[in-house]
């Protein structure tokens, strides 16, 4: 099978040039380069992708700079696995490898690499349908090199382990299998079904770090088909395996999820998934969950304000005849996110159309006096400012005061009241 066709037709003549000519230098000195992984078998599917990736025979990094030299690019080397990437100058990037094997010194720990052929490369792999190749050598420019059998693996929808170790060499392996299973619509082999469940029950998450198990969960949830994944995640008992807080999850609540994030599209859509799954949970268990993910400080903080406010806000949204400011101050406690999911887990008319005012209307409210007008009035800076702003803010808000010049006589009313009981 011959791959040329395709390649040629998804990346610009520049692009497809750039791979012949590293094909090319490649073999003037007797080596051979390939195109491997994710898009060769995205080009086979006809799926978007333009990741390159290169697999060389010989050092990796050397030939980075190679072609970055004949190409003008710059070569970012990622330390001691001999691979880089190449920065070309028309802001294309191509990853490039030398072809290795690896070995495991303990599951879920970082491989131990040494040159291989393009075979051992490909062998070294997760799944048959990833271990295709693709040469970009002059002889035959775009053949596919198939050891393993990807190519039947992809006609039959079949995701397939190279071997019985894969999953112990590499624990994440088992989120990509639900993943590439899920968005390709494909199942998961028999054996490699059993060997899931099998490193589930012997532990092996345990051995993954929080940084890994947390960049594996946000590429799923960066995925169209959030909701089957994190199904079959549940069904694998992978997210247990993480935390038990992140397998007792609320389905109603997730699966109004998606369209609630088009409302309201808050600015992360996987931070609001994982507060999602964590919706219901103590803040307890939810903050060890979200440690296990590696959340960054500031989503920590965004899950506890979510998970300590969401509550007395959806009580505060049910009152009939509330003011404006009320629900400013309630939702505003909360981080963006916090309106998606309060939206999803509540159906209530009215409870969903304080979120839009609040989202479309009260959050963009702003002043258009400061701290600089008080002071210009002749008041002497401190917290009294804020105290006093956050009240011509609510008068603001709750349409008592409309122009500049009402809230900076408002502002100055307040100053003086408040100097006149410090006195
Ligand atoms: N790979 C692997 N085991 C992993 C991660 C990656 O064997 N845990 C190999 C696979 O051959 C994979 C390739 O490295 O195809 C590139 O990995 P990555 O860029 O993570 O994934 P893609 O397969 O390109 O898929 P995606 O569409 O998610 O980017």
């Amino acid at each position: 099978m011959n791959l040329y066709g395709e390649l040629a037709a998804r990346f610009s003549p520049q692009v497809v040039r750039y791979l012949r000519e590293a094909g090319e230098l490649a073999a003037r000195s007797g080596r051979h380069c390939y195109i491997v992984g994710g898009l060769v078998r995205d080009l086979l599917l006809g799926w978007e992708n333009a990741d390159i990736d290169l697999v060389v025979s010989g050092g990796g990094i050397s030939f980075a700079e190679e072609i970055a030299a004949q190409w003008g690019g710059r070569v970012v080397v990622f330390g001691d696995f001999d691979t880089a990437k190449v920065l070309l100058p028309d802001g294309w990037s191509i990853d490039v490898a030398g072809a290795r094997r690896e070995y495991y010194p303990r599951p879920g720990a970082l491989p131990q690499v040494a040159a291989a052929d393009l075979r051992e490369d490909l062998w070294r792999r997760d799944f048959t349908i990833n271990a295709l190749a693709l040469s970009l050598g002059p002889e035959d420019l775009g053949r596919v090199i198939d050891p393993f059998g990807g190519l039947e693996d992809l006609r039959r929808g079949l995701i397939r382990v190279l071997h019985d170790q894969s999953f112990r060499d590499d624990p994440t392996r088992l989120f990509r299998a639900v993943r590439f299973g899920v968005r390709y619509g494909f199942q998961l082999e028999d054996r490699t079904c059993r060997l899931m469940s099998l490193a589930v029950e012997g532990g092996l998450i345990r051995s993954v770090s929080p940084q890994r198990l947390g960049a594996e969960i946000r590429k799923i949830l960066a995925e169209e088909q959030v909701l089957p994944m994190l199904r079959m995640l549940t069904d694998f008992g992978l997210l247990q395996a993480i935390h038990r807080a992140l397998g007792e999850m609320d389905w109603a609540l997730l699966r109004g999820l998606p369209a609630a994030l088009g409302v309201f599209d808050p600015p992360s859509h996987g931070f609001a998934y994982i507060a999602g799954i964590l919706f219901h949970q103590p803040l307890e268990a939810a903050m060890e969950a979200a440690e296990r993910l590696a959340l960054s400080g500031a989503e920590e903080r965004k899950l506890r304000d979510l998970l300590v406010n969401w509550r007395f806000a959806l009580w505060c949204l049910n009152w009939p005849n509330l003011r404006p400011s009320t629900i400013y101050h309630v939702l505003s406690a909360l981080p963006e996110e916090g309106l998606a999911l309060l939206w999803a887990y509540s159906g209530a008319p009215p409870i969903r159309e304080r979120l839009i005012a609040y989202h479309e209307r009260l959050a963009k409210v702003q002043l258009s006096i400061d701290g600089n007008d008080l002071a210009a009035l002749g008041y002497r800076p401190g917290p009294s400012f804020g105290k006093a702003l956050r009240m011509v803010l609510q008068a603001r808000l709750d349409g008592e005061v409309s122009t500049r010049q009402e809230e900076l006589s408002l502002a100055g009313r307040l100053m003086g009241q408040m100097e006149r009981e410090d006195a």
